[in-house]
């Protein structure tokens, strides 16, 4: 099983790891930081993912993705009781993070800065309230489609770590990805959609202080979609 996991997760990662070089500032506080920070994989995780935390929390949350942080920074702020897990390969996204950090910490929160993948595996089962994709890199060409995140593999490592009763929410520009994230969570199963009416998923989720990438999506024309799966 552990072997079948890590051959998945090496297929699965498709991103950019870099941009341009890093200003001098930011590569220090990156460099101060994420040790700090980062989930330590080699060690076994916690049953009780609190233990993760530099104070108690009441449940835990897990956001695939983050870019430069701008949903996550509202979010740790907004649910200070609640424990915050933040992905994202991608290092100059990390780097703007971090100095935001920097400026105004979280002790709510933890980052890991590689693929996804790695933290689902690595985490137990049943032990998140919650997950976040927002903006997943969309992969527009159809021959480039398998390379989304959502696919049959993810979700399965989705249900296998959250709660009954968590939380997937999955925002997007890309309406060929939004209605590919329907039809899989349908046909996987273990996820069900809360939508009642079109402007239900028209309408941005509640306090949303929106995204980079949405920002750009709007400015370019594109009408997003906000889903939310309810884990069965
Ligand atoms: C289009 S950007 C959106 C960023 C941000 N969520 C936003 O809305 O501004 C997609 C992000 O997903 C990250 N990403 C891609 N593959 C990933 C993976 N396997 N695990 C974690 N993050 C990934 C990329 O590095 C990139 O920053």
């Amino acid at each position: 099983m552990a072997e079948e996991r890590r051959t998945r997760s090496t297929e699965a990662f498709f991103g950019r790891r870099k941009g341009k070089s890093l200003r001098p500032a930011q590569a220090q506080v990156s460099q101060e930081l994420l040790p700090r920070l980062k989930l330590d994989l080699t060690r076994q995780a916690p049953a009780d993912l609190g233990a993760l935390f530099m104070i108690p929390v009441t449940s835990v949350r897990l956001e695939i993705g983050f870019g430069g942080g701008e949903h996550l920074h509202h979010e740790t702020g907004r649910f200070p009781d609640a424990g915050f897990i933040g992905v994202e390969p991608f290092v100059n996204g990390m780097a703007k993070f971090l100095s935001r950090l920097h400026e105004e910490p979280r002790p709510n929160l933890r980052l890991y800065d590689d693929d996804a993948t790695q933290l689902l595996d690595w985490l137990p089962d049943a032990s998140l309230d919650g997950i976040d994709l927002f903006y997943p890199d969309p992969w527009p060409k159809k021959r480039h489609w398998k390379r989304r995140f959502v696919n049959p593999a993810n979700l399965d490592r989705f249900a296998r770590v959250m709660k009954s009763g968590a939380r997937f929410r999955f925002a997007s520009d890309i309406d060929t990805y939004v209605n590919w994230t329907l039809l899989a969570c349908k046909a996987h199963g273990a996820f069900g959609w809360q939508a009642q009416s079109a402007p239900d998923w028209h309408t941005p989720y509640e306090d949303w202080p929106g995204t980079r990438y949405e920002a750009k999506a709007l400015r370019e024309g594109r009408i997003p979609a906000y889903l939310t799966f309810i884990r069965s």
